[in-house]
């Protein structure tokens, strides 16, 4: 079997090429030339999985795009790497996935949409910058709202699982991580792994600059903060858990996931 991973280039896509590679299924990383000719990019392949870049300006048409290319491929099997709560107006990065799911599931293509949460992966250039006396882990949104945080690794497993395996046609699946838990939790598993106090801290949105944005992701930005200070993200644990159960694995926790990306961290 061969898969084209769209955005393969990227961090989602390297874990997800790791994942397949790990169970011997041959895997293209596409970054943004493949666009050039899409349709040769993806030819020969048997399943496309399609990563959007992060905040993409017009994802529904970055997903058609590729949706047309894959029938012009004679690609029938496509999985589509999408968001936790699509549906969430206030944020334009997430109505943007929700757009895409639509035309996906009108793609007349066989496929499966994956809707995973925040990665625990996000704090960790942050917390390997805490000092060895101990410090903060500044976000500029609440701290002790809900989130189903998750292994980046373990939604590449799941993936792989859905790109590899039978009975995912048609299917969407919420990957939350196993327990339901803050960043104020993200602080207090990473100060056990580090060995040195780390306090989760809110700062203000206001003040947040978004060094090295343009001005609407800076904007796309602010409105995930606000969503994120009034509701988290939060998610179930039970399609990851199944989906993992079927390779022998269990999703990973917030400590343990710190545990392998902190490893070695001085
Ligand atoms: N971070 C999270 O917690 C989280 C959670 C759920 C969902 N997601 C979603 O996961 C997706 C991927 O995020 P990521 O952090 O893995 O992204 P990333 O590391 O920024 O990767 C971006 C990928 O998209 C390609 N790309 C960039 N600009 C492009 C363009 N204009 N046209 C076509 N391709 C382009 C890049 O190719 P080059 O190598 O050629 O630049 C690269 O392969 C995003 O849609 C994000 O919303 C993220």
């Amino acid at each position: 079997m061969h898969v084209a991973v769209l955005g393969g280039t990227g961090k989602t896509g390297r874990a997800v090429v790791a994942a397949l590679a790990q169970g011997g299924v041959s895997a293209r990383p596409l970054g943004r030339s493949a666009f050039e000719d899409l349709p040769a990019a993806l030819s020969g392949a048997d399943a496309v999985h399609v990563i959007a870049p992060n905040l993409h300006a017009d994802e529904p048409a970055y997903v058609g795009s590729v949706l047309a290319a894959a029938r012009e491929a004679g690609i029938g099997r496509l999985t589509y790497h999408s968001v936790a709560s699509p549906y969430a107006p206030s944020m334009p990065h997430h109505l943007g996935k929700a757009v895409a799911e639509d035309l996906v599931r009108r793609s007349g293509l066989r496929w499966t949409i994956l809707q995973p949460c925040a990665y625990v992966q996000n704090f960790v250039a942050a917390l390997r910058a805490v000092p060895a006396e101990g410090g903060d882990l500044e976000v500029p949104y609440a701290v002790d709202t809900p989130f189903g945080l998750v292994d980046l690794d373990d939604v590449a497993a799941a993936t792989a699982v859905v790109l590899t395996g039978p009975g995912h046609d048609g299917a969407t699946y919420e990957l939350g991580g196993p327990a339901t838990v803050t960043v104020a939790h993200v602080g207090a598993a990473a100060s056990e792994v580090l060995g040195r106090p780390v306090t989760a801290r809110r700062t203000d949105p206001g003040a947040w600059r978004g060094d090295g944005l343009d001005d609407r992701e800076r904007t796309w930005l602010r409105a995930m903060f606000a969503y994120y200070d009034d509701h988290g993200l939060p998610t179930g644990p039970l399609p990851l858990a199944a989906l993992l159960a079927t390779v022998g694995r269990t999703p990973t926790t917030v400590g343990a996931t710190l545990a392998r990306e902190l490893a070695g961290t001085s």
